[in-house]
């Protein structure tokens, strides 16, 4: 690509973030995604730091603004707006007594992305303003990760348990899917699938009112998840509660990934403004490190996601399996063999790098969400780690081909990794911004 070609691509990119802004807070995309969601926003903030830092950072501490009493940081802060208040009736956070009074927000979390982009707002800063910037959200920072292996870790083995498919951001990837084929649906999923009533449902999703349903989850799955979703609204989202007795429970392999460069990340703010982190945090933090091993399948050489309750490993291998090099605490050989997998014409290796799900599994779909497209935040995190561990030639051959697909096809949501085909939403702001910090670092 020349440098003309940069500068287009960098202007449409700029363009969706200016679009999507809300003033303190950026929204994922227009009409699917009218709030604010935890991990969009720290993928958001990556191209944010090289337009506006002050707006990156009031995207962060707008976050923080609706973390709970507990620690909590939820998954989404609700838009204002009578035009919303079904989606704020839906979650009910006023029903906890942890939940804020002045802002309504949903009652789980996201991946815990908030370290990874504190940092990256640092990097931009001199020595002074980082010191007072990471001063400033270390307290919530240490609230948030205490909260992470205290209400979700309840063995203390270092593997943070989720409580929702949306909780891990992958929202209907396999291993999800697969454990709520194992539960019988509710009777009245079953009713709705019998009496054909499907197309009644369907009036009440906004996702395929602007998305064809052929890229999003069936309804079924829809309604499972909402089942799931009032199931924790009736405990009020009480971590002891739903845990004692709870068919959604996973140990995701994304999310605990993600937990682990966090902490890493965690230490470093900290040392920078010479605070301590509290003796218990510091170990969950070494039990996590090597805790990811217990999601290691060695006969088929993958990681995978681990049920709580049954404490088996979830054998539907996703993209999860490579985030481990995100991480970064694997040793060499077992990042060399991600590597492998990675380049795998039959699983990973496509043409258009990386597939959510590898081609070779049962779910595979190339357009279908978390089901096979790739996405440019869960490349972002590859490129990362392979550049960590060394793989500079892989991570560029990624990070060109994301950048290739865009310029030809704009912001959209997600890929197909075969023909490269958009899919989703249009107009998407992490794909934007993830664009934004590649041509600029
Ligand atoms: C979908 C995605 C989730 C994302 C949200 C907003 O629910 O699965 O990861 O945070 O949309 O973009």
């Amino acid at each position: 690509m020349d440098e003309a070609d940069y500068s287009e691509l960098q202007a449409e990119a700029a363009g969706v973030l200016e679009r999507n802004n809300r003033g303190q807070w950026t929204i994922p995309a227009e009409n699917l995604y009218p709030h604010q969601w935890l991990w969009d926003s720290c993928f958001i903030v990556l191209g944010l730091r090289h337009l506006d830092i002050e707006r990156a950072k009031a995207e962060i501490l707008h976050l923080l603004g609706g973390q709970w009493s507990n620690g909590m940081v939820p998954h989404m802060i609700f838009a204002s707006g009578d035009q919303h208040r079904r989606d704020r009736e839906l979650w009910r956070s006023y029903l906890s007594p942890y939940a804020p009074d002045h802002v309504y927000t949903s009652g789980l979390t996201q991946p815990p992305l908030l370290a990874e982009a504190v940092v990256r707002i640092g990097a931009k800063l001199d020595k002074t303003e980082r010191r007072s910037w990471y001063g400033r959200v270390l307290p919530a920072l240490v609230r948030y990760h205490q909260w992470l292996y205290t209400e979700r870790d309840p063995h203390n083995e270092g593997l943070i348990v989720n409580i929702h498919p949306y909780e891990t951001g992958l929202d209907n990837s396999p291993p999800w899917i697969s454990i709520l084929r194992e539960h019988n649906f509710p009777l009245w999923i079953r009713f709705i699938n019998k009496t054909r009533l499907e197309p009644v449902v369907n009036l009440l999703r906004r996702d395929i009112r602007y998305v064809p349903p052929g890229q999003r989850m069936s309804t079924i799955e829809a309604m499972a998840y909402f089942a799931a979703l009032r199931r924790l609204r009736a405990k009020a989202y009480d971590s002891d509660k739903i845990l004692s007795r709870s068919l959604f429970a996973v140990e995701d392999i994304v999310f605990n990934s993600i937990a682990v460069r966090a902490n890493h990340l965690l230490k470093s703010i900290a040392k920078a403004v010479n605070k301590e982190l509290p003796e218990s945090l510091l170990d969950s933090f070494k039990k996590a490190d090597g805790a990811l091993d217990e999601l290691w399948d060695a006969h088929s050489g993958q990681y995978y996601c681990r049920n709580f309750v049954t404490h088996k490993l979830i054998r539907e291998s996703t993209i999860g399996t490579l985030m481990p090099l995100y991480a970064g605490t694997i040793s060499k050989d077992r990042a060399a063999e991600l590597v492998n997998l990675l380049k795998d014409g039959l699983s990973f290796g496509l043409k258009h790098p990386v597939p959510t799900v590898p081609k070779n599994s049962s779910y595979f779909n190339p357009v279908k969400y978390w089901q096979g497209p790739a996405w440019l935040n869960t490349n972002w995190m590859i490129v990362d780690g392979l550049k960590r561990y060394g793989y500079k030639q892989e991570a560029e051959t990624i990070r060109s081909d994301s950048l290739e697909l865009v310029k030809r096809h704009s912001c959209y949501e997600y890929f197909s990794p075969i023909d490269g085909a958009p899919a989703g939403a249009a107009g998407f702001s992490w794909t934007a911004a993830i664009v934004i910090d590649w041509l600029n670092t």
